[in-house]
């Protein structure tokens, strides 16, 4: 897939929505200013409603940071708007496409090359998805030369069934080649580490199994609760908001084989052997006595979740889940994972937490167990829960920490947003973090039967246990964690 470098228009369908606004227009702006845009780069807003240029600049600039303060920032925050421009019409509507194709022509009249690049960019909700594939492809595809490309964002489907429609939809407008479909957790910095971590240092790679770990803990934790979102998120509940897709991205990349090179068909291989493996050797590839769900009630001043107007009353939703899967294979038999997201928790949090075995017994007792923790936000770090003597005229252990934490590490570096990299990695032609068809799929298998179970459609729906908003999730969840061996040292 060839990287492209100049005479490129950018779309962004749903330029007036939320995630364009706080995402994708940030990260083409952070882009453009680094000089990352291909030469004589474009962008185009489309959306349903109506407004003219100035007030799509107000809004597609109003989540860019420090242009008050800073004279560069606001200068090229001025220069991007004269790129950008705004197209209203309808998603359904052909004659809507070929207006759009119209204005990406006048732009493209001004480029020299025979060869012009098209990037579409759906930041768009699902029920559209399809006729905008259909009518981008029917009226704004160019056949005359250069990349056409779409770039598409969860939700992809609600269950395996849903999922393939909407693939085998889409797979008739676009190619595989042209498709990138994000998982936005693939372009963090610390998820994109845990390639270079795993198979770039012999130490870790050695203790890399079932000999040394004992069990792992993937944790996603939210502060907020689904606030002005719930009527959105009651039809998906937290299992298909992040671990279906963000964690099981995490799961698949620690634990995978390495793959033969860094090339995207290479690595997404190694992923999907792994999931098709989790899917296929064990049925359900989730037990239900392997979940723990809940739902935030209100607390500390905070309203539950069926507070919200949005949400159905009575509704089932669960807004946490742990959930424990497992790898049939010679490295992983016996490990469990632990997947634990939750949302109006007591902070946010996101971090791997592999947790080692007991060192033998004998000249120690009740000594901490070594942990490499990868904190993925805030606050990137690595750190690597250690025994040590303490120093002085004694011998006796305390838990100490190799600590990589990266403000201090690394004292310059600036960590890119996660959609910056990954339209980055789109206007190069690299696939390796975006989700690959046959991917999608087994994620899909894996989740679809406890899905069913929780929504009700193998019997009657579980229900979720309360815990109080701004708490650390459910108080049945220590117990959980530790029937699948989690130890919590004394100091964690
Ligand atoms: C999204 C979910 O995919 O990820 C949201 O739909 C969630 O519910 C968000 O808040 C979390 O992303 P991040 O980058 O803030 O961890």
């Amino acid at each position: 897939t060839a990287e492209i470098k100049d005479n490129t228009v950018i779309v962004v369908l749903g330029a007036s929505g939320d995630l364009a606004k706080k995402k994708t227009f940030p990260a083409l702006f952070n882009l453009y200013r680094q000089g990352f845009l291909p030469r004589g780069c474009r962008i185009i807003g489309y959306a349903r409603t109506k407004m003219d240029k100035d007030e799509f600049h107000k809004r597609a600039t109003s989540y860019i940071k420090g242009a008050d303060e800073n004279k560069d920032i606001a200068n090229a925050v001025e220069a991007f708007k004269e790129l950008s421009t705004y197209v209203a019409g309808d998603y359904e509507d052909g004659a809507a496409f070929d207006n759009l194709r119209t204005h990406i022509e006048e732009i493209e009249s001004s480029y020299q090359a025979k060869e012009r690049n098209r990037i579409f960019y759906f930041a768009l909700p699902p029920t559209v998805f399809i006729p905008v594939a259909k009518n981008l492809k029917e009226h704004c595809y160019n056949n005359k030369g250069g990349v056409n490309r779409i770039v598409i964002e969860k939700p992809f489907g609600q269950d395996l069934d849903s999922a393939r429609e909407l693939l085998n939809s889409v797979r008739q407008f676009w190619t595989e080649d042209e498709t990138f479909r994000i998982d936005h957790y693939l372009g963090k910095e610390m998820v994109k580490n845990l390639l270079v971590l795993r198979f770039a240092n012999v130490a870790l790679g050695a203790a890399w199994d079932k000999n040394s770990i004992s069990n792992v803990q993937i944790t996603f934790k939210e502060p907020f609760g689904t606030e002005g979102r719930g009527g959105y998120f009651d039809e998906f509940g937290i299992i298909r908001d992040i671990e279906q897709n963000h964690l099981l991205q995490v799961l698949s990349i620690l634990t995978m084989e390495r793959p033969v090179s860094f090339a995207a068909e290479d690595i997404r291989d190694e992923k999907v052997s792994l999931l098709i493996l989790i899917s296929s050797s064990l049925y359900p590839p989730i037990e239900r006595n392997d979940v723990l769900l809940g739902q935030y009630v209100a607390a500390n001043g905070k309203p539950g979740y069926l507070d919200d107007s949005t949400v159905p009353p009575n509704s089932t939703c669960p807004t946490f889940a742990a959930a424990t899967l497992w790898i049939n294979n010679p490295r992983w038999e016996g490990v469990p994972f632990v997947m634990k997201a939750g949302k109006a928790l007591n902070e946010a949090k996101v971090e791997v937490r592999i947790q080692f075995k007991d060192v033998t017994q004998g000249i120690f007792k009740d000594i901490a167990r070594n942990e490499l923790v990868i904190r993925i936000q805030p606050n990137e770090a690595i750190y690597l829960k250690l025994n040590s003597k303490t120093p002085g005229l004694y011998t006796r252990a305390i838990p100490t920490e190799m600590d990589l934490t990266y403000k201090r590490r690394f004292l310059e570096a600036k960590i890119p947003e996660a959609y910056e990299a990954l339209i980055l990695d789109v206007l190069r032609g690299d696939h390796s973090n975006f989700v690959r068809n046959d991917e999608l799929d087994v994620a899909w298998k894996i989740f679809t039967p406890i899905l069913h179970w929780i929504d009700g459609r193998s019997g009657p729906k579980p229900r979720p246990v309360p815990y109080p908003y701004g708490s650390r999730g459910p108080k049945e969840l220590d117990a959980f964690i530790e029937k699948y061996g989690y130890r919590r040292n004394a100091e964690a």
